[in-house]
């Protein structure tokens, strides 16, 4: 575990840390256990798994965006914090990949599938775009994670509630990383290009993108449940659809403000419990309580 204290000048000081969690994802008898891991809520299974599926591939994508700039950047303490933040996103998409393994073993033929498309895109959108576009596209990527970030872990309760400890944990250990290097592939594209049209362009643009894959990606998970022509299945997933925009929404829309920098969006108090949490029981961390989200606790061992 290699952590960073970044006080930069730009910033206030943030941490960023590389942490290897300790995941474990238990053998389940059925395939519906294994991709309904918060069986409460098969959509919002749905949902979380499709965009799991594109980590291993959108995670690479910006790695590389952020590795082809590295050498352009001037400012040597940008350039470490660069470093830390492709080391982050580097453990994401493994532990996300290991994840995605169980849902294909479990007998997802939809994964296949799914996981082609967002590898295709990635490949392309790396080379046949500039570099200004691509750095544009993780800086949107990476505002529009920080309000979704926000958003899970406000509405934790809710969405992960009586779920599955491991596959909850990843999530909001992912977010939890989103929002520490928050400030990243912002300052890289403002020191390299800062142009608010492309940086509102890369919003807008990777927004679009990825909830279109990721709609793709759950309504064909819930087909081959046979959930997607079930019409309570999907009065539900309006619903959650509903909730979850009314809740982001605000969050996004404040990334266009031409003043916006990701710094000015405080730390959920809930995600710097979890980095003690994570300091103190790394195994902790890995299993929460998800009867108990109202602070990061482990799930009790008896
Ligand atoms: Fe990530
Ligand atoms: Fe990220």
């Amino acid at each position: 575990m290699a952590d960073i204290s970044v006080d930069s000048g730009r910033a206030p000081r943030e941490r960023m840390e590389v942490r290897r969690v300790p995941f474990s994802y238990e053998q389940r008898s059925t395939k519906e256990r294994v991709g309904h891991w918060n069986q409460g809520s098969p959509e919002f299974s749905h949902i979380v798994n499709s965009g799991s599926l594109a980590m291993p591939y959108l995670e690479p994508y910006l790695i590389r965006t952020m590795r082809a700039a590295r050498d352009k950047i001037t400012d040597p303490q940008l350039q470490k914090e660069l470093d830390f933040y492709c080391a982050q996103e580097s453990t994401h998409f493994r532990q996300h990949k290991k994840f995605n393994d169980t849902l294909s073993e479990a007998g997802y033929v939809a994964v296949r599938e799914i996981e082609a498309r967002v590898d295709r895109d990635y490949k392309k959108l790396g080379e046949k775009k500039s570099l200004k576009f691509n750095l544009a596209y993780a800086e949107g990527f990476e505002s529009m994670a920080l309000a979704i970030g926000e958003m899970l872990i406000e509405d934790r309760e809710y969405l992960f509630g009586n779920s599955d400890p491991a596959v909850a944990s990843l999530i909001l250990w992912h977010f939890v990383e989103e929002i520490e290097h928050k400030n990243v592939t912002f300052d890289v594209f403002k020191h390299l290009h800062a142009s608010y049209f492309w940086r509102m362009l890369g919003l807008v643009y990777a927004t679009g993108h990825i909830f279109w894959r990721m709609g793709q990606g759950y309504r064909d998970l819930l087909r081959e449940d046979g959930l997607w022509s079930n019409f309570k299945s999907r009065w539900r997933m309006l619903k959650l659809l509903g909730r979850i925009m009314k809740n982001v929404l605000p969050k996004w829309l404040r990334i266009w403000r031409p003043s916006y920098h990701p710094s000015q969006v405080p730390d959920p108090t809930w995600g710097l419990d979890w980095a003690a949490l994570f300091d103190a029981s790394p195994e902790g961390a890995a299993n929460l309580d998800t009867t108990r989200l109202h602070e990061p606790q482990p799930v009790a061992l008896t």
